[in-house]
């Protein structure tokens, strides 16, 4: 069973709406229809999360890890959450800005800070996973934003190898916004946003015998597992007819995929894992995996309701099982406008602001296997744990390298590097366009991607890692370090010397290095 079935009790005062689907042996059936029973007018309110904000593009915030009890679709968690927000408080920044953020851990494990998709330095007060924060301890962070940074969607959670799961899972992450994805798409300026931090735990199983099979609906058959927007099991979304409004979507979750969609609408995808894509990508589906980001342009059509649902398939054994539940029901209002539900219009070309590296000379190819030890709860990278004594890959600063990452196992692993955006050229041997960059990319059970990677930016000399970010294989083993050099000055990726343990690299204040 789940080890966090430990985190979260039942507590079934309210039922979710919840459409269950169940294919089994090649027939569906509709088990449960979607029946909402909530008295009194539905609350129509879409929860948007605190902000913080600075002037002149910089922020200083302090977030304070602290335990909290989080009620999401009548199931309790056990959170560890930043400043009482289970569903994260927004970090806007811009190109160029700096992120002044003080840890302050009141929890009773130990951890630290990542800022997922930063282009910048992996040293020091920086974007540095080798720092630990330990209980009772706060630690100032100052991660300097490079200008170069793609504007979009990016976010943060705590690194801390071993626990990664149990801690993001709780509760500890939050997006960051880098402003100017309207500079890079101009004909977003003026729409609405709207940011969608989904998150996901795992509910207990029920106590032996206390429950009946439609005590608890969402959760008990929809995986076990509870989801929100935003910190809420359900959102209500007004829009017009005819309207566009850009949806800025995070996937927080420790493990999961989402396969969103809402019947009737379109959606067309301008930026993925932060980077603006080279076109519109039309698509009527939004598969996100963990730790993937996707924003895109939602238009609403005609007067009605419309429920966003969250569908999700398990196969094997022989059958299959599909589940959705709705996330949200959005409320289109008015008369659309002729024009607006017309044809979309050819999608204006965007420059991608970074080389097309199939024409790049490659310094170096490497194979990675992520794969599984046969009947243990083992993840490796051709074969090995990790081990932060060890660099797995170094890389001098200039190389623009091909890594072949291989799937030796019937498990989903998702590919994510720190410190760069990498290009998909291949996946399973078909050729992919240079439409995007990535810092994560799903690599099919028994299949591969190829990608290319430069490491060209003098920022991310460093040790750093890469790693799947189904997070519990990460804390199971699957994670390597990169060590980027500058073969000019071979010092300045050093970081301080290993220590045993958890200790490896923990700085609090008091052992210090003010900047
Ligand atoms: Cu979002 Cu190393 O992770
Ligand atoms: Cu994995």
């Amino acid at each position: 069973m789940n080890r966090f079935a430990r985190f979260a009790t039942r507590h079934a005062q309210r039922r979710a709406s919840i459409g269950l689907v169940l294919a089994v042996l090649g027939l569906t059936a509709v088990m449960a229809a979607p029946a909402r029973a909530e008295p009194g007018p539905a609350p129509r309110d879409f929860r948007a999360l605190p902000e913080v904000a600075g002037r002149s593009g910089d922020v200083s915030a302090t977030l304070v890890a602290a335990p909290k009890d989080v009620v999401v679709d009548g199931v309790t968690l056990h959170g560890y959450v930043f400043n009482g927000e289970y569903g994260g408080t927004v970090l806007r920044v811009r190109p160029g800005g700096r992120l002044k953020i003080r840890l302050v851990n009141s929890i009773d494990q130990p951890i630290n800070l990542h800022f997922h998709g930063s282009h910048g330095s992996p040293l020091g007060r920086g974007d540095n996973v080798h720092i630990v924060v330990r209980p009772g301890e706060r630690f100032d962070y100052v991660m300097d934003v490079p200008r170069s940074q793609p504007p979009g969607l990016y976010w943060y959670h705590t690194h801390i190898h071993g626990n990664v799961e149990e801690l993001v899972s709780r509760g500890l992450s939050g997006p960051i916004i880098v402003e100017g994805l309207e500079d890079r798409a101009p004909e977003l300026r003026g729409l609405k946003q709207r940011l969608l931090v989904l998150k996901t735990f795992s509910a207990a199983p029920p106590a032996t015998g206390a429950d009946t099979a439609d005590s608890d609906p969402a959760v008990r058959r929809v995986h076990g597992v509870v989801q929100s927007v935003n910190g809420a099991a359900h959102a209500d979304v007004d829009m017009a007819a005819g309207a566009k409004e850009l949806w800025r979507i995070s996937n927080e979750s420790a493990n999961d995929y989402y396969h969103l969609s809402i019947k009737g609408f379109r959606f067309r995808i301008v930026a993925l894992d932060g980077v603006a894509t080279a076109r519109d990508l039309p698509v009527d589906k939004l598969d996100i995996g963990p730790g993937m980001r996707m924003e895109l342009v939602v238009e609403a059509p005609g007067a009605g309701d419309y429920p966003l649902l969250s569908g999700a398939t398990l196969t094997g054994l022989g059958h299959g099982m599909s589940t959705s539940r709705e996330l949200a029901m959005v409320h289109v209002t008015g008369q659309a406008p002729a024009a607006a539900v017309a044809e979309m219009g050819p999608a204006p070309a965007r420059p991608m602001g970074a080389p097309d590296l199939r024409q790049a000379t490659i310094s170096a190819t490497r194979t990675l296997s992520f794969a599984q030890r046969p009947g243990e709860e083992v993840y490796t990278i051709n074969g090995l744990t990790f081990d932060h004594n060890r660099v797995d890959v170094r890389v001098p600063l200039g190389a623009v390298e091909e890594w072949v990452i291989r799937n030796d196992s019937d498990d989903m692993h998702a590919f994510h590097i720190h410190q760069v955006h990498f290009q998909v050229v291949s996946i399973n041997g078909e050729p992919q366009p240079f439409d995007r960059l990535l810092d994560v990319v799903r690599i099919p059970e028994r299949g591969a991607v190829v990608i290319r990677i430069a490491f060209t930016d003098p920022q991310i000399v460093g040790r750093f890692m890469f790693h799947c970010h189904v997070l519990k294989h990460e804390d199971k083993g699957m994670m390597q370090m990169i060590e980027v050099y500058d073969p000019k000055r071979p010092e300045r990726s050093a970081q301080p010397p290993p220590m045993p343990g958890m200790d490896h690299m923990s700085m609090h204040e008091g052992m210090d290095m003010k900047p």
